[in-house]
């Protein structure tokens, strides 16, 4: 093949050539453009072609040339206009990879249930704050500095100022409400609770309560009763057996718990009942007269019933948790065993 059927056969490969691969392009730029290309020693062939026919060689060169310029500079534009495109249509607002939807907190799902069951039958919920002040925690319920109760509690006070606490249960949610509402009053009060004690297994730092008050003309210890009643109902089913044993809290008198039966069929039933196949899951009683005195109720006038319960030993019945410290761990392998958020 002569140089100039060479040439020719090269300008034809540029003419031809199309691409839309980056790569692919690259090779060409290089063949025909880049510092070794294959057109330059062609120059040099130059004089070994006769005179008469320089003139056209060297406007074919030039033609080739100038061709695989044009033909990269045209495939290149197109390739960044088709790369810029592609991106346009990216909707950049997604996600980069699926997001795992999250799942509902047990202490989440009992709490949720056991507010429902009381917003049924007219209970509304009242939250108050967690670090709370010496007299709503103790004082107004009935509860002086100095008396015994307060050891029943150990608390966490605040360094600056020991007048302030974490409060140690939600019945300091009952004098915020009565501060600020005139009977009937009817709420619950979830939330958490602070106290200073050893973590282990069964007892953690925090935990969670529901309290409940009632107060009206009239209320009585039946009404009390009734209302527990129900609720186990609801909550541990139609067939549930409760029971009430007296005990004391200052806050109520008469006072009272009550325990669910939860059965004794697990060895882990077994455990967490002590072997009585009884769940004791909360304490309630009549409002103390001085508590409404306190939170300037009318004790004459008024009468009422309060309970509070703990959320934490219900979930782990329920969900046959045996370690209270599973609940704080945010450890996702043990959250993802409950059940998803429903949007
Ligand atoms: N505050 C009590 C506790 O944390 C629970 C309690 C008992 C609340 C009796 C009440 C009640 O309202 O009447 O142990």
């Amino acid at each position: 093949m002569s140089v100039y059927d060479e040439v020719q056969a090269l300008l034809s490969e540029v003419r031809s050539f199309e691409t839309q691969s980056e790569e692919e392009l690259e090779q060409f730029r290089r063949k025909f453009l880049g510092s070794k290309n294959i057109i330059k020693p062609l120059f040099s062939e130059m004089k070994n072609i006769p005179p008469e026919k320089r003139r056209e060689f060297g406007m074919l060169l030039n033609t080739l040339k100038r061709e695989a310029e044009q033909k990269y500079n045209a495939l290149r534009a197109a390739l960044i206009s088709q790369q810029q495109q592609r991106r346009e249509h990216l909707d950049w607002s997604l996600p980069p990879l699926p997001m795992g939807g999250g799942s509902m907190h047990p202490i989440t799902i009992v709490l949720q249930e056991v507010i429902d069951i009381f917003k049924s039958i007219g209970f509304e919920v009242a939250e108050d704050r967690e670090i709370e002040d010496d007299w709503h925690n103790f004082t107004a319920m009935n509860t002086p500095e100095d008396h015994p109760a307060r050891d029943m509690q150990d608390t966490f006070y605040t360094v600056h100022n020991p007048h302030w606490l974490l409060r140690t249960h939600t019945s300091s949610v009952q004098a915020r409400v009565m501060e600020r509402q005139k009977p009937p009053i009817r709420i619950i009060a979830p939330g958490r609770v602070y106290r200073n004690e050893t973590i282990s297994a069964r007892s953690h730092c925090q935990f969670h309560q529901v309290e409940g008050l009632y107060i009206a003309e009239n209320v009585s210890m039946a009404d009390l009763k009734q209302t527990l009643w129900y609720f186990a109902r609801r909550m541990y089913g139609p067939d549930v057996q409760i029971r009430f044993r007296p005990s004391y809290f200052p806050f109520t008198e008469p006072s009272a718990e009550m325990d669910v039966y939860w059965g004794l069929e697990t060895e882990a039933d077994y455990r967490i009942t002590k072997g009585t196949g009884w769940l004791e899951i909360l304490g309630c009683g009549m409002v103390d007269p001085a508590v409404l005195d306190n939170c300037g109720i009318d004790p004459d006038r008024y009468t009422g019933f309060a309970f509070g319960m703990g959320i934490e030993r219900q979930a782990m019945l329920k969900y046959k948790i045996d370690d209270i410290r599973l609940f704080f761990e945010n450890d996702l392998r043990f959250l993802r065993q409950f059940s998803p958020v429903i949007h």
